[in-house]
């Protein structure tokens, strides 16, 4: 059994002066993909900032949060682990770099490519694999503050795919994606848990859950709502109760749908 790819016991968590977390629990396996769901504020992101290690809980004398299975250890080795799409990764993108830069930092786990960072033949053609593979080549010299957000986007995907991570975090990533991006996207998503990646998916868009992603897990005010597999947590009963909305769900072939009740 290889360790899980985050294991949470009893974890407290403040942002600034919030108590995000008190006493928080939650353990994702690897190789199980899970989508994430809740309302605006439920702790969605700071619970995938606890595993990209960008935030700690406090000390207690027990392992609050163990990352494939370490307590702590190298965060540049976890990292090549990880592929990450958020928004605060997008926001920390320098205008000026162009878009094969933003790529090849996918190898360094970095925000940029730096001096001392050797970029080798293998990497780039890499990258350009991978550009090509989501029709993106044409955005390879460009600055990323000349492009827009959806391009943007594109480009965080490519740099998330680069070094082929076993496991992607990702936290909103169609945020201004176009329709035919989203679904380029979807199907690169697919065939990634098909050859054995894990997601851990955070959305509110129900129908961008992909139909292999077995387990749904619904967060609410800093707590675990409900968690399982996808058929049971995600009902009618559950969406309406948590979001305070009636919502009716549409079952399109292994893809869901909210649509008002
Ligand atoms: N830097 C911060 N300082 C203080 N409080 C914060 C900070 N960042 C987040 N919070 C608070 O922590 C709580 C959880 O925020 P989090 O970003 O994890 O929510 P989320 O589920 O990702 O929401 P959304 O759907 O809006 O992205 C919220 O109450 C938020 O106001
Ligand atoms: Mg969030």
């Amino acid at each position: 059994m290889s360790a899980p790819l985050i294991e949470i016991t009893d974890a407290v968590v403040y942002r600034g002066n919030t108590r995000v977390f008190d006493g928080f629990n939650l353990t994702l396996a690897q190789n199980e993909s899970t989508a994430i769901l809740g309302p605006n504020g439920a702790g969605k992101t700071t619970l995938l900032k606890l595993l990209t290690r960008e935030l700690y809980p406090l000390w207690r004398e027990f392992p609050v949060v163990r990352i494939l299975g370490q307590e702590r250890g190298d965060i540049w080795s976890l990292r090549s682990q990880l592929g990450i799409i958020s928004n605060d990764l997008h926001e920390q993108y320098s205008p000026t770099v162009c878009g094969e830069e933003v790529v090849l930092s996918g190898f360094f786990a970095s925000v940029g490519v730096w001096g001392h960072q050797r970029v080798d033949r293998e990497q780039r053609l890499q990258a350009r694999e991978i550009l090509g593979r989501l029709g993106i080549e044409d955005l390879a010299q460009r600055a990323f503050g000349s492009l827009s957000t959806g391009q943007q986007r594109r480009l965080l995907m490519a740099r998330a795919l680069a070094n082929d991570p076993p496991n992607l975090v990702l936290d909103e990533p169609t945020s201004g994606l176009d329709l035919s991006a989203t679904f380029q996207y979807l199907q690169v998503m697919r065939e990634l848990i098909s050859s054995g990646h894990t997601l851990i998916l955070v959305t509110h868009h129900i129908h961008e859950i992909p139909p292999e992603i077995s387990r749904v897990v619904l967060l609410n005010k800093g707590r675990v709502w409900a968690d399982g597999p996808k058929n049971e947590v995600l009902t009618p009963e559950n969406l309406s109760e948590l979001y305070g909305v009636d919502v009716s769900l549409v079952d399109s072939g292994g893809w869901y749908q909210a649509v008002p009740a």
